[in-house]
């Protein structure tokens, strides 16, 4: 392993489990989750309502909690939005921002999730961008283009003047490998990683670029992450389908230990 870059493995509830369905998952994550070392970090993403009672009962764990999507603006008059003070007051220390299916059912553009990466680092959240091309812009042979498009765009109001840029995670989801069980052969998904950080070294100076993660998502599971997390551009997954069963994400866990590189290595 050449770099630092500590590995994370973000699970994504999507509109699954119930917040009694939450509780007792985190109640078996924590009776059974292997020690995680300083390279290796755990945030779940449960949907709004199971943040509260998520962020109370893995306050003092490692696992870290995260919301799926979140508003911009401050407050005011945004029916059934979420704004970002409201995840820092419970505690929440992640969100995603611009998965492919808020994208496709919320009308989440480029330029939301531009506004949103900059809100959430004002507030110390850590966005999670997501990128990814569709099957037709892959067989069209657009998938770079597609992805520096969205990562220039989605990462526009972002800056080197922002203490905090390297917080910054990006997440590399080809939208035909979400919930196929289709996953990206990990050598394309590991090239395409490396595209991601090269646009982020253009935007932001290669030193930056080389402490941002660069997740890689679709059809992550534990037969595949072992492979998925040993490429050299690719620090963890974004997972959905196998993050919902607490064996499941554990072994996740432990693929990414094996993978992780030693806490003192620089
Ligand atoms: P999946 O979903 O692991 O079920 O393919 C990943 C995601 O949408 O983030």
């Amino acid at each position: 392993m050449t770099t630092s870059r500590s590995i994370l493995v973000a699970g994504n509830w999507k509109m699954n489990h119930t917040v009694s369905d939450g509780l007792q998952f985190y109640e078996r994550l924590l009776a059974d989750i292997p020690e995680l070392n300083t390279s290796v970090e755990a945030v779940i993403c449960p949907p709004t309502i199971g943040l509260d009672g998520a962020t109370s009962i893995l306050e003092d764990s490692p696992v870290m909690v995260g919301a799926q999507t979140m508003e911009y603006r401050e407050s005011g008059a945004y029916t059934g939005e979420t704004a970002p003070n409201m995840l820092t007051d419970l505690g929440v220390s992640h969100v995603i921002l611009g998965h492919s299916e808020r994208r496709e059912y919320y009308n989440e553009t480029d330029d939301t999730v531009a506004l949103k990466a900059e809100a959430a680092l004002k507030h110390n959240l850590i966005p999670m961008v997501c990128v990814g091309e569709s099957q037709e812009q892959r067989d069209q042979g657009l998938t770079d283009k597609v992805i520096e498009n969205q990562v220039k765009q989605g990462l526009a109001r972002l800056s080197t003047a922002l203490p905090n840029l390297t917080d910054l995670v990006l997440a590399y989801e080809p939208i035909w490998a979400i919930g196929t069980g289709k996953t990206c052969d990990a050598t394309e998904a590991n090239r395409v990683c490396g595209h991601v950080r090269a646009i982020v070294a253009k935007l932001f100076g290669n030193e930056a670029a080389q402490q941002i993660r660069v997740l890689y998502g679709g059809s992550v599971n534990p037969g595949n992450a072992e492979e998925l997390f040993g490429q050299a551009d690719i620090d963890g997954g974004l997972v959905g389908g196998a993050s919902l069963k607490v064996d499941s994400y554990i072994a996740l866990l432990e693929a990414a230990l094996k993978n992780a590189p030693t806490p003192c290595s620089v």
